[in-house]
């Protein structure tokens, strides 16, 4: 069975104030038999190293050390506590122009360093009114997602750019279309394809989490803005534990 996870994913949010909110859900989840991840800015990851959760960086570099000011690598990542790292978050992509070749080398970068990559995918909006979703699905799963993967070492994140904090989500239809093609390519291509996590991200709140968690191949969510907050994160988390 893929592992359940409920991923927080903070961006560019969070100061050392924020930890307060880990400790109100380490009061409620400290025991929880799912995986719960957190992925804070670079600058409270050795922060968080005492807390029960699972800890992950939002991006790497695909070098271990080196001249590259600004950046940080998977190994560092590991260095400070991480276990996970994000690949290839849409945000990345646009704002930095991340390519899947770019986003396979840092993935590859993190397994080098025994992180577990959690690879972001997902169409943008002219995508999905031009009836490409499932091409740029396919394009992005073999261009991002390195040949050395398996299910220990990846996790898929399916992330609709249009549904990321615009309070829009896809359809349950939607959603169990995209998980059900993305985890019949990976079973094609890898001996363990039906047992990689797969991630729901977008929009998702305590209010629509369950409803999410209930499509077939939905194995998680990776969150954004619901994720900064205890009380927001923890309803989610709650739905994710009882399904
Ligand atoms: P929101 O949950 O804020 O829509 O963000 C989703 C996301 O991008 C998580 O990586």
């Amino acid at each position: 069975m893929p592992r359940k996870i409920a991923a927080g994913n903070w961006k560019m949010n969070g100061m050392k104030s924020s930890l307060s909110e880990l400790r109100i859900l380490e009061d409620k989840h400290g025991d929880a038999d799912i995986a719960i991840l957190i992925c804070p800015p670079f600058t409270l990851i050795s922060a968080c190293e005492d807390t029960p959760f699972d800890i992950g960086g939002q991006d790497c570099h695909t070098a271990e050390a080196g001249a590259h000011t600004g950046d940080i690598s998977a190994e560092m990542l590991a260095d400070a506590g991480a276990s996970y790292v994000l690949t290839g978050h849409s945000e990345r992509r646009t704002d930095h122009g991340e390519t899947d070749a770019l986003v396979a080398a840092k993935s590859q970068a993190a397994y080098n360093a025994g992180l577990i990559a959690v690879i972001c995918i997902g169409e943008t909006l002219e995508e999905r009114e031009a009836g490409q979703t499932l091409d740029v699905i396919d394009r992005q799963l073999s261009g991002s997602v390195p040949q050395s993967a398996d299910a220990l070492t990846t996790v898929i994140a399916y992330e609709p750019v249009w549904a990321i904090g615009t309070g829009k989500v896809p359809t349950t239809e939607q959603i169990a279309q995209v998980h059900a093609h993305i985890r019949t390519r990976l079973q094609s291509r890898f001996d363990d394809g039906a047992e990689f996590s797969l991630l729901y991200g977008g929009s998702v709140k305590g209010s629509n989490a369950a409803d999410i968690f209930a499509v077939p191949n939905v194995d998680g969510a990776l969150v954004g803005g619901a994720s900064l907050k205890a009380a927001d994160f923890s309803p989610i988390i709650a739905a994710l534990e009882s399904v």
